[in-house]
Order: structure tokens, then sequence, then C-alpha cells
């Protein structure tokens, strides 16, 4: 659906409805019309040019641009998304205990900021039907590699199950990462949503380190290989805090950062108080991000050492956004809440757009 197409759409239709539920017709209508076959057809659209293919975390990404965890929280979709262009997809945050999230309404928008409010609570089915649905995912990609067709890589983003106690969180991220590091091309520890209770306390370093040391040894015992590890960081972290777990990934030798999630302040906003005092608590997204997410990659950038992957996120809409965060330094770019509001195509539009931009820069 072209922009314009999509944009009509949204302001006449979804824009009226409940979020969730726009997100839930979206993604069926999606997964119905791949089921149908619209696969190679919409591929033949939307695949990234070769130009794009990015090295990264010891992989060939077809894209340098993904879609960040949340969109597809139990890998149901994941072939659906990539044939919309997308050169990763991280599905999650999955947690070892199937959990129904928090109450709705818990999805709201901003539209004069473009912005999302969210307060899931990682709803999800569980690591292990998770894994069930990413061993057939995982198959159904190498044929596609085979067949030479767009193929995605696939991260697995983590999480604490609610009602464990964060004094068992370990344990609770142990059960995750054995049980989806198999089916797994890199793993995100996510430390970091603001919609779990307490689960942010998990970045102070002396937690961190024990949970990151516990995650790295299970992943790689449970998958038989090195599986890149990285560590998903809120944008609400002072700067020193991000410098420490900077440190700490160089120090543990871990594979990179994805900066940032979603945030807990309300500034910066256009909409009006009483609209975002209606929409609640949770986390924000959306381009009142940006200027927060880039400084924390430049920050990183510069603390790591270069074959630290840094994946920045957070208020990217257009190709320039993405072409900027790797001009930043970003290793790979990823976004989510310009898709509700960009329509399925966005992603092909970025990797058209980003494919013209370095064809004239080199021209
Ligand atoms: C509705 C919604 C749900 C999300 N769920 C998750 C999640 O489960 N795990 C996670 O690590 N990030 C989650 N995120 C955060 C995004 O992955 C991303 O870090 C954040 O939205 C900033 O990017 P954006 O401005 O492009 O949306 C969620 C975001 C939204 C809008």
């Amino acid at each position: 659906m072209p922009a314009p197409m999509y944009q009509f759409a949204f302001r006449t239709v979804f824009s009226r409805m409940d979020p969730e539920k726009a997100h839930h017709i979206v993604v069926t209508g999606l997964r119905l019309a791949h089921r149908l076959g619209a696969g190679p057809l919409l591929e033949k659209l939307t695949a990234p040019d070769a130009s794009l293919k990015t090295e990264a975390l010891g992989m060939t990404f077809p894209s340098p641009f993904g879609l960040a965890a949340g969109f597809d929280k139990g890998a149901l979709s994941v072939l659906p998304l990539a044939s919309l262009g997308f050169g990763h997809i991280e599905i999650g945050t999955v947690t070892a205990q199937a959990q129904p999230g928090n109450p709705k309404p818990r999805l709201v928008r901003l539209v004069k900021d473009s912005a999302l409010v969210n307060r899931m609570g990682f709803n999800n089915d569980g690591a292990t039907i998770v894994r069930r649905r990413l061993a057939r995912t995982t198959r159904q990609i190498a044929q596609l590699k085979r067949a030479g067709r767009h193929a995605p890589i696939v991260g697995v983003n983590i999480g604490k199950t609610k009602i464990v106690p964060l004094e068992g969180a370990v344990d609770d991220y142990l059960l995750s990462a054995g049980t989806l590091a198999p089916v797994a091309d890199y793993l995100v520890v996510n430390v970091s949503s603001p919609n779990t209770p307490g689960l942010r306390q998990l970045q102070d370093i002396e937690a961190l380190r024990p949970l990151l040391r516990a995650v790295r040894e299970e992943s790689d015992a449970a998958a038989g290989r090195n599986v890149p590890l990285l560590v998903k960081i809120a944008p609400d972290l002072i700067d020193a805090d991000v410098d420490a777990v900077a440190d700490l990934v160089t120090e543990m030798n871990l594979d990179g950062i994805i900066a940032t999630n979603t945030t807990i302040s309300r500034s910066g906003l256009r909409s009006p108080e009483t609209e975002v005092a209606e929409a609640g608590g949770g986390g924000l997204s959306g381009p009142v991000l940006v200027e927060r997410s880039k400084q924390i990659l430049v920050r990183l950038r510069d603390r790591l050492p270069e074959d630290v992957a840094v994946i920045s996120v957070g208020g990217v809409v257009t190709a320039e956004d993405v072409a900027e965060r790797l001009r930043l330094g970003a290793t790979l770019v990823q976004g989510y809440t310009g898709f509700v509001y960009e329509g399925p195509l966005w992603a092909q539009r970025i990797n058209k757009g980003l494919r013209a931009l370095r064809h004239s820069t080199v021209s």
C-alpha cells in the first residue's frame, strides 16, 4: 500500500480504532496474504538491494534496517514481516512462563507526536511455545536461503516473567536463554522495559554482570555455538550508567548493546497535556526519542571497541534518519513506532532511500 493510501486508511479507519485491535487486524491480514502466496510477490517489490548487505555480529544482514522487539512477541509472523523488506526481525520480549500482560487498554497513540505509549507488560506465549514456532521458521528460512530468496536474520529478546521476584531473575532468564538460544541468530537480554516492576534495576552493573555471565554460558551451551549476546538499555539511564554498561560489555567481551528502549519521560511532546495524561503510564516511543537515542549512540560508539555492535533504535522514520544513525556509528538500526504511522511499505521505502543515498554519495 503506497504511503498516501496508508495515511488515508490510518486517518479514516485505524486511528479511530483501539490501537491493539488495529495491530491485530493488520498482522492477521499480512499473515493471511502470506499464506495465500503473496510472499514472493511482495518480496519482488520489497527485497533489499544487494548493496545494502551488512556484516554484523558475525552474520550477513540483508539490510542494516530491522524491526525492533515488541511487534512480533510470539514469533507468529516472522516471514510475513520479512517479506516487507526488514533485514532482521527481533522477536519478543519472550519470558520463561507464558503471561497475559497488563489489563487493556495498554497501547495508546499520541498522533500529534507520531508517538505511542505502551504498558503491554510482556504479554507472550512463553519460551517453550515460541521455541517451537521459531524452529519451524528456522527451517523455512533455510529453504528461502537455498532458493536464493530474501531471508531475514532473527533475533530473540528475552525478559523476566512478572510473577518471578527480582531475586529469582537470573534463573528465570536462564530458562528462556536455554530454551531459545538454539533457535536464535542473536539473543538480547532486555533489562530496560518500564512495564515490568523492578526490571530496570537489573541495569545496575552489580546485578547485570552475573545475569549476563550466566545467560552467556547457558545460551552457548544450549545452542552448541557462540550465540551473539546483546543487552538492551533504556534512554532514561544517566550518562555515567550508560558508560558503566559499555565498560561491562567490553570487560565481558559481549557482542553489543541495543539503545534504546522506550522512555518513562513525557517531556518534549506536542500533544496537549490532558491527552498525554489520559494516555497513562508506560513507555513512550517515536520521534520524541531521537535526541537521547542519538546521544547514547554517539557515547557508546566512542567508548566501545570497534568490533562491539551498537544497534540504534528510537524514533527513526525516514531513510535519512537511518543513514544518520549509521553515520554516527550504528552497526544496525531498528524501528517500531514508524511502522504503525508509515504503514506496511515502511521498510521498503527505507531500503530504497538508503540505496539512493549511497548511490548519490558514490557518484
Ligand atoms: C507497543 C510496543 C511494544 C514494545 N515491546 C517491547 C518489548 O517487548 N521488548 C523490547 O525490548 N522493546 C519493546 N518495545 C520497544 C521497541 O523495541 C523500541 O525499542 C522503542 O519503541 C523505540 O523505537 P521506536 O521509536 O522506533 O518505536 C516496544 C515498543 C512498542 C511501541
